[in-house]
């Protein structure tokens, strides 16, 4: 691969397409801030991106919501849909497709899968018998059922019993093919606990599942049998598809296929990886499509050590954490203190003590003392330094000159505590470096230049840790990077590629002795510890 197309490999990632059932939760905004970081990453790096979101909104759960609250599903869903737009607005994601599964444009698509996987004698009526849970739209073995046929994830629900006449698929025959699959490219499912679970599930067996229902009317018709409707999940999946269609193009699975597939990864939590790595791919071997590259599942975010629910009425808003705590703040909280993979909890108390430490003193105090001691020592201008004399064994500039590399290993790798981590070592070496070196002292005995030398090599530092967490943490990076004298917007997505580009900006020694500094103002103000958490 020359250069060139190196530069412009194209990047499609997904979140989930969220039930409408509810407005969204905190999990939800969980993997979509991830993917937001993933997306914003690829683009400094220079990959044309897609970021797909969107919404699932057929299937009895949804159809059965909105019957009780007495509206019609199309109104329900739109409601819904918009509360989901709206988060992503205010958590600044960046999405560039957001597909909703009542899209019309989707049934055309849906309907020529479907047809495919026909043709490929991949479909068949049959019996379906088994407990059924409405709100995972899953069956269940009787084995993983809780006492009195109760869902092990909704254990407040007990799961109902079918016995009805359902159209098939050929789950089995892809047995081997699978099996190879995961075999042949390890990474296909991540991280590899998960990988694990998978390929012990599928080693007991895969079984036909159903993808019609009857007596569900909130869905597409099946194609060969309108008395059916089609499974809300056959449904969903493709909505990953249909979202690949450009604006004005005709519902086509060509056109739909045309630039961005195969898709480079799904985001998702562990609970929906069955259906990601074992039916998706099934579905699209037997459509004789090429498969996804990569699905990495994220664990379960608690409160205060306990699964949320409404049941036990410990629910998180989001919309509630955004306005009282900024989006920035939001998404560094969940990015940096949760290993993606692993389950984690959110504390208030914790999440506070976070911010403070190291966006408010770390990072913020960092700058804001730089900048007033610029202001003092060096009249507001630019340290007098040339970046290519200083040692490479000065202390910050030794660990600045690689950390771009092993950060950005860090975001391929979906690290994103680790990205952080390392980038606040700089910071911290930084504030340690200032407290060590005292310029204040140094100014006073007449040394000049190495005040300059000093305030340089901080000033630095702290713009690299901002470019590097500057897809986790937007406005802050934005604002000091502002502060740095430089008009770039992290949030203008579009431009960041070619005006901030990483092979230019995450290197240490970019400031030069012309950059024009702006006035010093607090990027992140402390917070104060609630009265009554
Ligand atoms: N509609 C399906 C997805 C179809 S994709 C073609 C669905 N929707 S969902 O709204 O129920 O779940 C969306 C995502 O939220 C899932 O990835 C799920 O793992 C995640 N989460 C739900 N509760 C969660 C937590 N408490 N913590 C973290 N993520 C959680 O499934």
């Amino acid at each position: 691969m020359n250069q060139v197309e190196k530069i412009q490999k194209t990047f499609a990632l997904t979140t989930p397409l969220y039930y409408v059932n509810d407005l969204p939760h905190v999990g939800s905004a969980y993997t979509t801030m991830a993917a937001d970081v993933v997306a914003r990453f690829y683009r400094l790096l220079g990959r044309p991106v897609l970021l797909i979101t969107g919404t699932d909104e057929h299937g009895q759960k949804i159809q059965r919501t909105a019957e009780s609250k007495g509206e019609s599903p199309q109104n329900f869903c739109d409601q819904m849909s918009a509360g989901f737009a709206s988060l992503w607005e205010l958590l600044d994601i960046k999405y560039d497709r957001f597909i909703r599964t009542t899209d019309t444009r989707h049934h055309g698509l849906v309907k020529e899968f479907f047809q495919r996987v026909w043709d490929k004698g991949d479909i068949y009526l049959g019996q379906q018998k088994g407990w059924y849970c409405v709100s995972c739209e899953e069956f269940k073995e009787e084995r993983e059922l809780l006492e009195g046929h109760r869902c092990p994830i909704h254990t407040n629900k007990e799961t109902e019993w079918r016995d009805e006449e359902n159209y098939f698929f050929r789950l089995s025959k892809y047995q081997d093919q699978l099996e190879a699959l995961y075999q042949d490219i390890p990474d296909f499912i991540q991280p590899e606990s998960r990988r694990n679970e998978v390929l012990n599930f599928v080693r007991q067996g895969l079984q036909d599942f159903s993808i019609s229902r009857v007596n569900v009317d909130w869905g597409f018709p099946v194609p060969s049998d309108p008395q059916h409707t089609l499974y809300v999940w056959f449904d969903a999946l493709l909505g990953y598809v249909t979202a690949l269609l450009e604006p004005d193009a005709q519902p086509t699975l060509e056109n739909a296929l045309a630039k961005w597939w195969p898709i480079n990864l799904h985001l998702i939590g562990k609970d929906i990886l069955r259906f990601h790595v074992v039916y998706w791919p099934a579905m699209l071997m037997s459509a004789d499509l090429p498969l996804p590259e990569k699905v990495f599942g994220h664990g379960f975010l608690t409160k205060d050590g306990q699964k949320m629910g409404k049941s036990l009425g410990n629910t998180l808003d989001p919309v509630a954490l955004v306005q009282r705590y900024g989006a920035d703040a939001v998404r560094y909280y969940f990015l940096k203190e949760i290993e993606f993979g692993k389950d984690g909890d959110f504390n208030e108390i914790r999440f506070i003590n976070v911010l403070n430490a190291d966006l408010a003193n770390d990072l913020g105090n960092l700058l804001n003392r730089t900048l007033n001691m610029v202001k003092k020592y060096c009249g507001g201008n630019m340290p007098q330094v040339v970046s290519e004399e200083i040692s490479v064994e000065h202390p910050l500039k030794a660990i600045g000159l690689g950390l771009g590399e092993n950060v950005k290993q860090a975001y391929e790798a979906l690290a994103f505590n680790q990205a952080c981590e390392k980038t606040l070592l700089l910071v911290q070496a930084s504030n340690k470096f200032i407290d060590d070196q005292a310029p204040w002292s140094l100014y006073k005995q007449g040394q000049q230049q190495q005040v300059e030398q000093v305030l340089y090599a901080v000033l630095e530092s702290v713009r690299l840790a901002a470019y590097l967490l500057s897809p986790i943490i937007p406005n802050i990076s934005g604002d000091i990077y502002q502060q740095l004298g430089f008009e770039i917007n992290f949030n203008e997505q579009l431009q960041t590629s070619t005006v901030a580009p990483f092979c230019v900006h995450s290197t240490w020694g970019l400031l030069t002795a012309q950059q024009q500094l702006n006035k010093p103002r607090p990027v992140f103000k402390r917070i104060e510890p609630p009265e009554n958490p």
